[in-house]
C-alpha cells in the first residue's frame, strides 16, 4: 500500500517536473554545453512544441541543483581573500563571461597588457632621441576599455609585471632602442628603468585612479640553477646591465612612486624550492620598507603537496614579515576517467588549507588569483588545469569550481 501510494507521488512530481520544465524552456533560446534533440526528451513532453527552440538540459546528471550554485567564489572567500582570475583583454570583454567573471571574481589580472613588451613604444622611444634616452616612452591605451569595466564592477587590479626578464624587449636595453644596438651602462638602465616605473605608475593613478591594488614590481628574478651565489637568476638582461642590486633598486622606485596603499610584490614560481634565497634576497629590501608581499605563482599539478609547497611555504613568508598572495594558480591533471574529480580534490584540499591557515593566522593572504578563464585558453591547455570549460556558448562550471568551493560532496577531503 505504502509503495503504491509513494509510486504515485513519484509518478505525479515527475509529470509537475517535466510540466514546469517544458514552460521554462519555451521562452529560452540559451544553447547549453548539450543539445539534446526531441528524440533525448521524454515522450510525455510534446514534442512539436519544443523542436523549434533548443532544449536545456541541467550541467550535471543529478536532478538536484548544488547548492553550490546559489553562491559565488568570491562570495565564500569574503571574510578570507579576494577571488582573481587573469585573463587577456578580448577575454575580459567577451560579454559571455562577464557575468560569471563579475559574480566570481574581486581581482584582475591581465594575463599579457601590462608586460612591458605591450607597455613600451619602440618606434616612438627610438624617434624621440636624444630626449627619450632615459625617457622611454610608454603607453597603457591597451587596458582602458577593460579598466572601465573592471571599474563598473568592483574588481580591482594586481598590475603584473613591472621588471621581468622575460617579455621586455631588449630594445630597451640598446643605446638607439634597436633589437641589436649596443647596451647602455648600469647607470642609463637605472635612470631607464625609473623612468618606466615611475610614468607606469603615475599614468595608471592618473588614468585609472584607485583601481591598481597591487603591483609585481620584480617577477621571477631569484633562480639557484642559474643563479649567481644568492640565487640571483644571471640570464636576465637587467641582472647583466644593471648587476645583482637591479632588484633593490626597482622596489626603492616602486615605493617611490606607488600610491599610499598600493601594495608592492615579488613574484615567483616554485617558491618552495627557493624560499631560502627569497626571504634572504628580499628581506633587505623589507627592513627599508620598500616590499609588502610575495606572490607565489602556483601553477602545479595535482601529484603536488599543497600542504608542505603552498601552505608551508606560504607560513614561512608570513613568518619573515611578508604578505603572501597565490598569483598564478592551476592545477594541471593527467587525462584519465577520474581527473575531473582527481583535480576538484586537489582544488578542494588547496582552497581549504589556505582558508583554515588565513583564519589561524599562519598565512597572511589576500587574494588567490586563478591563472585563466577556462581551460581551452589556458597555456597549459593539455592539463586542463582550470575551474571552467567553455562549451561555444557559455562556461560551465568544472568539478573544479566545486572543489574550489569545499563542496561536501568532495568525499575524499575531511573537513
Ligand atoms: C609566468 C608569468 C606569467 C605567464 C606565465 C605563463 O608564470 O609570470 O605572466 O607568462 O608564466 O603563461
Amino acid at each position: 500500500m505504502k509503495k503504491s501510494i509513494t509510486r504515485a507521488v513519484i509518478l505525479l512530481a515527475t509529470c509537475l517536473t517535466l510540466m514546469l520544465f517544458t514552460v521554462a524552456c519555451s521562452g529560452d533560446n540559451k544553447t547549453t554545453e548539450a543539445e539534446p534533440t526531441a528524440t533525448s526528451t521524454p515522450s510525455a513532453t510534446p514534442t512539436a512544441t519544443l523542436t523549434p527552440t533548443p532544449t536545456e538540459i541541467p550541467a550535471t546528471p543529478t536532478p538536484t541543483p548544488n547548492p553550490l550554485d546559489s553562491m559565488t567564489l568570491k562570495e565564500k572567500y569574503k571574510d578570507n581573500f579576494m577571488i582573481g582570475v587573469a585573463m587577456p583583454v578580448n577575454v575580459i570583454m567577451n560579454s559571455k563571461f562577464q557575468d560569471d567573471v563579475v559574480a566570481n571574481f574581486n581581482s584582475l589580472t591581465f594575463e599579457n597588457e601590462t608586460k612591458p613588451s605591450a607597455i613600451l613604444r619602440r618606434e616612438e622611444s627610438a624617434k624621440g632621441l636624444p630626449e627619450t634616452y632615459t625617457e622611454p616612452v610608454v603607453n597603457l591605451s591597451g587596458i582602458a576599455r577593460c579598466m572601465a569595466f573592471a571599474k563598473e564592477n568592483n574588481i580591482k587590479v594586481r598590475f603584473h609585471t613591472l621588471i621581468w626578464h622575460s617579455q621586455t624587449p631588449e630594445w630597451f636595453f640598446t643605446e638607439d632602442y634597436t633589437a641589436n644596438g649596443t647596451r647602455v651602462s648600469r647607470e642609463v638602465m637605472l635612470k631607464r628603468m625609473e623612468s618606466y616605473i615611475r610614468q607606469v605608475m603615475t599614468m595608471v593613478e592618473e588614468q585609472f585612479p584607485g583601481q591598481v591594488y597591487c603591483y609585481d614590481v620584480v617577477n621571477e628574478a631569484i633562480d639557484p640553477s642559474h643563479g649567481d651565489s644568492t640565487g640571483m637568476r644571471k640570464n636576465s638582461p637587467w641582472y647583466e646591465v644593471i648587476g645583482p642590486d637591479f632588484m633593490n633598486y626597482a622596489f626603492e622606485y616602486a615605493r617611490k612612486y606607488a600610491p599610499e596603499g598600493v601594495d608592492l610584490y615579488y613574484n615567483d614560481y616554485n617558491c618552495y624550492s627557493k624560499t631560502n634565497q627569497i626571504i634572504n634576497i628580499l628581506s633587505p629590501i623589507l627592513e627599508a620598507g620598500n616590499i609588502d608581499g610575495i606572490g607565489m605563482q602556483s601553477h602545479i599539478s595535482t601529484s603536488d603537496n599543497v600542504e608542505r609547497q603552498i601552505k608551508g611555504t606560504a607560513e614561512k613568508f608570513t613568518a619573515a614579515g611578508f604578505k603572501v598572495q597565490l598569483t598564478e594558480l592551476d592545477i594541471g591533471v593527467a587525462k584519465s576517467d577520474k581527473a575531473d574529480e582527481i583535480q576538484a580534490v586537489k582544488y578542494a584540499v588547496l582552497f581549504k588549507k589556505m582558508q583554515q591557515a588565513q583564519e589561524a593566522g599562519t598565512v597572511n593572504i589576500d587574494c588567490i588569483t586563478i591563472w585563466g578563464l577556462y581551460d581551452s585558453i589556458s597555456w597549459r591547455k593539455d592539463e586542463s588545469p582550470l575551474l571552467y570549460r567553455f562549451n561555444g556558448s557559455k562556461l560551465v562550471k568544472k568539478r573544479a569550481w566545486y572543489g574550489a568551493m569545499q563542496d561536501p560532496e568532495i568525499k575524499a577531503i575531511e573537513f
